[in-house]
């Protein structure tokens, strides 16, 4: 005899029950709460008499089960640190940004990368790039590797030593613990501790501990550096020494080397991990979906075939979509006019998108998900124009910055939706359209980002 289905062809198993809960019902869902945070004995059996509602609480409904799901899904029993494991340890192999080049001047400024929390300033003073303008960008040191990392193994470019560059220290005060961001930068560009003022200069190096004037500090007490380059107006930062270092950082040649006009946007934090705000970029399917108020066409739900090209840094696909122009105003019919946008994406892996056609021809954009943490990200994006095209006047920021407002929006909320939240701790389905998701979830998880043996995700 058969053994019986195990999984309901459809409704589910959920039990609501109504528990006095000191929360107004207006502020949260019954979805918002937590089966788990409700131990067994305090749910009463349905057929329990509904107990009397203190003066100042209000009934909540209460799911205490989870709803069977609707289709067999197989998770990987993969615990969430272990996941986030995998992916930092990936992670960190890699460049990110970690600033906006205009956003880091003699001041200290905060940032954090893979949990990590950095402190950023200028030692040689306040000489920003500029951030969200036009013309070249804020290139103030040399791109690329400055040199090794750790405590007082800075033996290459180091903020101290660039004119206007950026030192990145690990905001932690060896002496006691106290964040570097909250001390100040004195005259000689040196970050005094907010606790003791002992001075640290831009590569680490404690060079004053001003309660014993006059000696000599050792050499063992210095801020752990790290690693940082700036290009295409950001302020990169790599979190392992350079042996240890995947790839270069991403470059965006439109801006370092062919000094297109651009428009830095502004920058976003995200609940989301990187790989689902990078996988959404790359989205084909959702256009005509979710962007029907700027460039999506509801008219053209199908996605054609498309192929995607993979090495070991890059995921590549191309795609004709037929957009709708987002400035247009309407025609006599209500609509907005139909062309081609021929998107080209080239994922500079693991978390870096350069996007050609973005705005029409002779535009590019480039959005970058920097990993604040496993599961959190912060978002940057630029777009550059192609003087040939579009003249070299100045690009009109506030304009893009409307629009591209208006799509990342609706992204946001989708992706911050998503759950599991890590994407390799379950299995989804997948269909020819999402032939680009599927090929830079496989070439993440050949790098590393998932535990080995997890097959979840693509
Ligand atoms: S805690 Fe930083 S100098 Fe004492
Ligand atoms: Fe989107």
């Amino acid at each position: 005899m058969p053994s019986a289905d195990p999984v309901p062809a459809s409704g589910t198993t959920a039990t609501v029950h109504v528990l006095p809960v000191a929360v107004a019902p207006s502020s949260v869902s019954p979805s918002a709460v937590s089966p788990s945070a409700v131990s067994p004995s305090a749910v009463p059996s349905a057929t329990a008499r509904p107990e009397p509602v203190p003066a100042g609480l209000a009934p909540v409904r209460l799911l205490t089960a989870i709803p069977a799901p609707r289709m067999p899904v197989s998770v990987d029993a993969v615990a969430d640190a272990e996941l986030d494991a995998a992916f930092a340890a990936a992670a960190a192999r890699y460049w990110h940004p970690v600033a906006r080049s205009g956003d880091v001047g003699a001041a200290p400024v905060r940032a954090t990368l893979l949990g990590v929390p950095l402190v950023l300033w200028r030692p040689a003073g306040g000489q920003n790039g500029p951030t969200g303008q036009n013309g070249p960008s804020g290139q103030n040191g040399p791109s690329g590797p400055a040199g090794p990392s750790g405590p007082r193994a800075q033996n290459g470019p180091t903020g101290q030593d660039r004119p206007g560059g950026v030192a990145a220290l690990v905001d932690r005060c060896p002496h006691r613990g106290v964040p570097l961001s909250d001390g100040v930068v004195d005259g000689a560009g040196r970050l005094r501790c907010a606790y003791h003022a002992w001075a640290f200069a831009g590569d680490g190096r404690c060079v004053e501990v001003p309660q014993q004037p006059g000696r000599r500090v050792p050499d063992i007490i210095a801020a752990q550096s790290v690693r940082v380059a700036e290009g295409a107006g950001l302020v990169w930062a790599c979190l392992v020494d350079a042996a240890d270092e995947a790839r270069p950082r991403p470059r965006f040649p439109e801006i370092e080397d062919r000094g297109w006009p651009h428009h830095v946007g502004a920058v976003q934090d995200w609940q989301a991990q990187a790989t689902r705000q990078v996988e959404n970029f790359c989205d084909i399917g959702h256009f005509s979906v979710l962007h029907t108020d700027t460039f999506g066409n509801a008219d053209v739900l199908a996605v054609e075939p498309y192929p995607v090209h993979r090495d070991g840094a890059t995921v590549r696909a191309e795609y004709r979509y037929p957009s709708v122009d987002p400035a247009a105003a309407p025609g006599p019919d209500g609509r907005r006019p139909v062309g081609e946008t021929h998107f080209r994406y080239r994922i500079e892996l693991p978390f870096a998108v350069w996007l050609a056609g973005a705005h029409g021809p002779g535009s590019v954009m480039f959005a970058v998900s920097a990993p604040t943490s496993a599961t959190t990200l912060r978002l940057y994006w630029m777009s550059a124009f192609d003087p040939a095209v579009h003249g070299d006047g100045p690009v009109d920021g506030a304009a893009l910055q409307a629009v591209e407002d208006r799509i990342w929006a609706p992204d946001r909320r989708i992706v911050e939706s998503q759950r599991p939240v890590r994407v390799f701790a379950a299995d989804e389905v997948h269909r020819a359209f999402d032939a680009l998701g599927v090929a830079y979830r496989r070439a993440l998880r050949d790098l590393g980002f998932a535990p080995s043996g997890v097959t979840g995700g693509a």
